[in-house]
Formats: structure tokens, sequence, C-alpha cells
């Protein structure tokens, strides 16, 4: 097969527990496909580059054949300089006493900072995929800070809630996983998302027939999805990491290649005002990747029980963004 460009994929937070669970598949062509050679950049703040260098080693070690070339950086134009991907994985995360306002603020700067960069240096079509938390509203204050930036190109990770979701409706229905198609997320990554699967396939099944359970729909689905981040987080001790690096793989694949015939996935990105969704706002909505830009599936019927949570979860969204807004990133 004959090889494609090679892609520059710089990842931030390189030395964190996403990214060394996410660099290896990177390198492996599992993100970019297997004819897409890469140059990666590992970017990270001075404290991690001596563990970024042992990642290095390790990715070197490995023999990748796509594997083009390693830098590792603290310095974020030269990190972004002719980026083709970025994962902005790095981020301030949430410390003792720390309220959430401190948290927007800390990240508030650090994606300021990223977004400029980007905007500055990265190649004509870089496509950004932010995974740090609070992961929409980074997103929406990078791209707010890359004016020359198309905001199509700036997304925000739902894809580990979109694949939460079809394994729990697996668990429930006895369906195997690549039965399950059509499951959206809505709104925030965050415990409001809303995990919709009135509109999916089970097998030869409706979601709709499942949904019929509301016991089960409201009172274990849909908070088993929402709050598996916080129900990991507890058992683990530590966030999720490889499912987290799983879906920024998945999200960056089916974005670059397309997603399969007659399924969706969900996608964060700025609201174009579809479905009454304030428009610029990053929220997940259920995408089709098209030529490679993301499409929002339109047209879905959305009943009460759905309008009530997907804007129980976009006032949070607001929220978030007033919140940036006050205090000036945006
Ligand atoms: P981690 O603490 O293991 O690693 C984070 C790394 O980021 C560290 O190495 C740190 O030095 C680096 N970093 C911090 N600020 C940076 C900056 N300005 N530039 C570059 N690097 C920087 O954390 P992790 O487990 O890898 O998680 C990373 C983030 O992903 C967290 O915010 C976490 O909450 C979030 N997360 C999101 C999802 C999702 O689905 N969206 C899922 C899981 C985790
Ligand atoms: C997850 O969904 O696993 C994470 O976003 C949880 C977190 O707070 O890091």
């Amino acid at each position: 097969m004959a090889q494609r460009s090679p892609a520059v994929v710089t990842v931030t937070g390189a030395a964190g527990s996403i990214g060394y669970a996410a660099l290896f598949r990177i390198a492996a062509g599992e993100m970019m496909g297997p004819d897409t050679p890469i140059h990666l950049r590992l970017l990270e703040i001075p404290s991690g580059m001596a563990a970024a260098e042992g990642t290095a080693m390790e990715l070197e070690d490995s023999a990748f054949p796509l594997l083009r070339s390693i830098e590792i950086l603290d310095d974020p134009r030269q990190g972004f300089d002719g980026t083709d991907v970025a994962l902005l994985i790095g981020s301030r995360p949430r410390s003792k006493g720390m309220e959430r306002g401190d948290l927007l603020a800390a990240n508030g700067q650090i994606f300021t900072v990223q977004g400029r960069a980007i905007n500055e240096g990265a190649a004509d079509g870089v496509r950004v995929l932010v995974v740090g938390n609070p992961a929409n509203t980074n997103a929406l204050v990078a791209a707010r800070n890359a004016p020359d930036v198309p905001a199509d190109r700036f997304t925000a990770l739902t894809r580990l809630d979109h694949n939460r979701a079809i394994a729990q409706l697996a668990k429930r229905s006895g369906a195997p996983v690549d039965d399950i198609s059509r499951v959206s997320i809505w709104g925030n990554h965050s415990s409001t998302q809303y995990p919709d699967i009135f509109h999916a396939r089970v097998g030869g099944k409706s979601g709709a027939s499942f949904a019929q359970d509301r016991v089960w729909l409201v009172d274990d689905f849909i908070p088993t999805v929402a709050r598996r981040g916080s129900a990991i987080i507890e058992a683990r001790g530590a966030s999720s990491a490889a499912s987290a690096a799983n879906g920024a793989i998945d999200h960056v694949h089916d974005w670059v290649l397309g997603t399969p015939d007659n399924d969706w996935t969900s996608v964060a990105l700025s609201s174009p005002g579809a479905y009454g969704i304030p428009e610029g706002l990053v929220s997940s909505f259920p995408a089709r990747s098209i030529d490679g830009s993301w499409r929002i599936v339109e047209g879905l019927a959305i009943d009460g029980f759905s309008r009530k949570r997907i804007d129980a979860s976009v006032a949070e969204l607001e929220s978030e963004r007033d919140s940036v807004r006050s205090m000036g990133f945006i």
C-alpha cells in the first residue's frame, strides 16, 4: 500500500498516565492508520520532562516502523509548530481544597497559551482533541484563543462516554458490542452528560425498546455511564487512563478515516445551534465524520425525557462558559 504523507502528532501531558497509554498505540499506527508515518512531539511542563524522556526511550526501543521521529519539548510554540493532530491531555488536576472556579482558572491559563500557539504555528488542517478536564470548556478556551483556526477543528473527548454507554447496553442486552450502534452522548463530559439510547440499534432491536424499562434507564444505565469516571477514580485511586487513551485514539481515527457506514459516534464540538444548543458552546453531539470533517447527525426526534436531560447538561456548560468569560479567557 502507498504510504501517505507523515503526520505531526503533538501529545501534551505526554509523561502522564493517559499519555503513556496512548503513545505506543499512536506510534503503532492505530490512530492515523497503518500507512501514515508519524512524527511525535511530546509536550510537557518542565517537571514532566525527565519522565517524558523515559517514555521516548521506550518508544525508540519499540522500533515502530511508522515512527519517524520523537521530540520532547516544554515550549508550546515549538510543540505545535506544523502540528497536524494535537491531543491536549495535560491539564491541572483538581487538588485538595481546590474549588471548581480554581480549576477553571488554572486550566483556562493553560488552554489560552496552547490555543495561541496552535493559532500561530499549527498546520492549516490541524485537528485538536482536548482530553484534559474540564474538557469541553478547555476546548472552548483553546478555540477562542485560536481565531485563525476554524472552530470546528477544536473538539473534546466524549468518545470514552460513548464507549461506556455501548458497553453497558451490551451487558444489559446480551448483544455483542459490535452489534450496537447509534448511541449518542449529549452535553458535557461530566456527571450531567446524557447518554441517549432512544435512536440506538441493538442487534435487530431498537434502543427505544430497552429504554421502555425506565427504572433501569433512570436508576442504572444513565448514572452508571455518567458517573463511571468517578467510580473508576474510587476503585483505582486514579482516573481512567487506558480507556481514555482508547477513546482518544478512536476519536481521531474516525475523524481522519471516517465513521463506519450506518453508525455514528459522539463528539464534543462547537455547536452551530443544532438541537437548540446555544451556538459556540462545546457540547457533545451524535456525529459522523465525512470527508475528514465532523457532521452532526440531524433530525433526531428528542422527546421531553431527553430534552430535560440535554438542557441540564447544557446549562452546566453555559455556567462554565460564563466563568471562563468572567475570568477573561474568552
Ligand atoms: P496525569 O496527572 O497522569 O498526567 C498529566 C500530565 O500532564 C502530567 O505529566 C503533567 O506534567 C502534564 N501537564 C500538566 N500541565 C501541562 C501543560 N500545561 N502542558 C503539558 N503538559 C502538562 O493525568 P492523566 O491521568 O494523564 O489525565 C490527564 C487529564 O485527562 C486529566 O485532566 C483527567 O481528568 C483527564 N481525563 C479526561 C477524560 C475524558 O474522557 N475527557 C478521561 C480521563 C481523564
Ligand atoms: C473520566 O471520565 O474517566 C474522567 O474524566 C474522570 C476524571 O475526573 O478525571
